[in-house]
């Protein structure tokens, strides 16, 4: 398993030398835009995959695999999140974002407005304008430093006529985990207008000590009858390439038109990533203990270290996920992204692309060697204290 020290031991050499987005896309900055950990995978992980190389496990996906899948996948929800789930009824799919796109075409009225909370993981709203839908962007409200779903407006989406609720827990780009009590809050705004809900829980394993996720369809009956939830292994053990995620069908109703219109969306998940995701969630929690932990000083890092050399940029330390959300509008610099890549070189995700509500903010991945970590807060803050003083 990674100990602190081998992880703060890899170098950047070592990371640009693996072509990758993160690493290759902006190659005179540092990369922490993209939501993707610089430490490799489980030892399980790379043996399931070497294992489906070996024995020829290559070809379109079977009923095997998706087995191990189904009994790896609620082995773990009991373990991790003491939710039971009927292994049927996690059906396999090659990413959240197809998940989601069969959701909103097959599994709303049609035409329906969707309810997205703001700042939004940035692919959202793009993704809905693409499938015609229109969407009503709900601001989270503040409750001290926390982000907080607005339930009135919320409510108010849903009485114009809004057919689903997006619902990222734990939260990108905020990093909120939302607590049982404000699940039930938001549930109950959803069942009085009769709407559904997507419950993107694929960042669920990321949680921090002091919090815990609560599976939405596990609140209750009525979340459970009206939820759909994506979920993945492809955060936690950073695999987003295998194209294996997991829909996890709690309702009666949707998993009949599931069954009727949706199986296409599971071929096009991958044999090995299926296989992979299985030995993820059945052997991979003691590598994820161990990385969640060096995430959890990584995040401390950040705090401090804004605290005490950059006060003016607003941050409320995640609860979950390995992203940081960094509130720069004091420094009312116009496109801060692209000023940071350029007087930083460092390449932050631009919160704009999270919707209005993200205007100002940058979202900083913090799943790198703590070195770098270091480098990237020393260059963000010789920028922004030389560089913008005076602004
Ligand atoms: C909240 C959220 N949903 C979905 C995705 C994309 O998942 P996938 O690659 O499985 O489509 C991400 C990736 O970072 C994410 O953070």
């Amino acid at each position: 398993m990674p100990t602190e020290s081998e992880l703060d031991a890899i170098t950047l050499d070592q990371l640009r030398a693996v072509p990758s987005e993160k690493w290759s896309t902006y190659p005179d900055a540092i990369g922490a835009f993209v939501a993707e950990m610089d430490f490799g995978t489980a030892p399980a992980v790379r043996r399931a995959l070497h294992d489906a190389v070996d024995t020829g496990q290559l070809g379109y996906l079977s009923g095997p695999p998706v087995a191990r899948m189904q009994e790896a996948y609620t082995g773990f929800a009991k373990r991790r999140f003491g939710w039971s789930v009927d292994p049927e009824r996690v059906r396999p799919v090659p990413d959240v974002l197809a998940a989601f796109e069969a959701t909103v075409r097959h599994l709303t009225p049609e035409g329906s407005p969707v309810v997205l909370p703001t700042p939004a993981y940035m692919p959202f709203a793009p993704f809905l304008h693409d499938l015609g839908r229109e969407v009503i962007p709900v601001p989270f409200a503040r409750d001290g430093g926390r982000s907080v779903h607005d339930l009135d407006a919320v409510d108010a989406a849903f009485a114009r006529g809004a057919g689903l609720l997006v619902l990222v827990n734990p939260h990108n780009p905020t990093g909120r985990v939302f607590e049982r009590a404000e699940l039930e809050a938001l549930s109950a705004v959803v069942a009085r207008h009769g709407g559904r809900v997507f419950a993107d829980e694929i960042h669920a394993p990321l949680v921090y000590a002091g919090h815990a996720h609560v599976p939405y369809a596990s609140v209750s009956p009525t979340t459970a009858a009206h939820t759909v939830t994506a979920t993945s292994a492809s955060k936690a053990w950073n695999v987003p390439g295998l194209k294996a995620a997991q829909l996890v069908l709690t309702d009666d109703d949707a998993a009949e038109t599931w069954q009727r219109r949706c199986t296409w969306t599971e071929h096009l998940a991958a044999t090995p990533g299926v296989l992979a995701h299985a030995a993820a969630y059945d052997a991979g929690e003691d590598w994820l203990a161990d990385v969640l932990a060096y995430l959890d000083g990584s995040r401390r890092l950040v705090a401090d270290h804004l605290a005490a050399h950059l006060p003016e940029v607003g941050h409320t330390p995640p609860e979950g996920t390995y992203l940081a959300w960094l509130d720069l509008r004091r420094y009312a610099l116009d496109r801060p992204t692209a000023w940071l890549r350029e007087h930083a070189g460092v390449a932050l995700a631009d919160g704009r692309h999270c919707g209005a509500a993200g205007d100002g903010f940058v979202r900083l991945t913090l799943a790198t060697p703590r070195p770098v970590l270091r480098e990237i807060l020393d260059r963000v803050t010789t920028a922004l204290t030389t560089e913008r003083r005076g602004a």
